[in-house]
């Protein structure tokens, strides 16, 4: 793997984080794959294998639990990968009144939207910039701009991504 350069793509089991492996795929990277689901990312492993030649580590985590993201770079350091690409995409919507919401999924949906991001932006970020070299996509939403009715802590959270990432864009300027 040390020879490709290689994007981690949470979430990459469905939907967007899913076809973002693809292109990553298709433009050579080798892949670090997250998500809950093994099974769907032990598919798309194969299929982009089979398309592109494409190597990837398949990390089937719950990035809702408290620690997933040491876990996560704990893995690709023992994998000896250098991860070029992060990609901050896993995330969900809790729809309703908040008040009436599932106070459990309320706060899973804030440690997967905000707290796992932030860790593995902070645990990614120092290496690429000792190395001069890296990028990070946090996916956020429309919702970050307004906020969304029924939808809270969701747009809340994506409010934080994109505050977020508007904050630390700084670091550009060295890398
Ligand atoms: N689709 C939209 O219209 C839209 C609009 C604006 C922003 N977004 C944002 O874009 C991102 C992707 O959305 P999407 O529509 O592609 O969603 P999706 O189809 O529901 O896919 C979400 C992905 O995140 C993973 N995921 C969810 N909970 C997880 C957890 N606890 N641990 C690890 N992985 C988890 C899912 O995999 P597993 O279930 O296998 O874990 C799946 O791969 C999200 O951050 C979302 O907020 C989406």
């Amino acid at each position: 793997m040390p020879d490709h350069k290689t994007a981690l793509v949470t979430g990459a089991s469905f939907g967007i984080g899913q076809e973002l492996a693809r292109i990553f795929a298709r433009e050579g990277y080798s892949l670090v794959l997250v998500a809950r689901t093994g099974d769907k990312l032990r598919q798309l492993a194969s299929e982009l294998e089979k398309a592109h030649g494409t190597r990837s580590l398949i990390l089937a985590s719950d990035l809702s639990a408290p620690g997933a993201a040491a876990y996560v770079h704990d893995q690709t350091t023992r994998a000896d990968i250098t991860v070029d690409v992060l990609v901050n995409n896993a995330g969900f919507g809790q729809l309703g009144l908040f008040a009436e919401n599932d106070l459990e999924e309320c706060l899973q949906q804030i440690q997967l939207n905000i707290t796992t991001l932030t860790h593995l932006t902070r645990l990614y970020l120092p290496e690429m910039l000792a190395r001069k070299s890296g990028r990070i996509l946090n996916v956020a939403s429309t919702i970050a701009f307004q906020p969304g009715p029924y939808q809270a802590v969701y747009g809340a959270s994506k409010a934080f991504v994109l505050s977020f990432s508007a904050t630390i864009i700084v670091c550009r300027s060295r890398l």
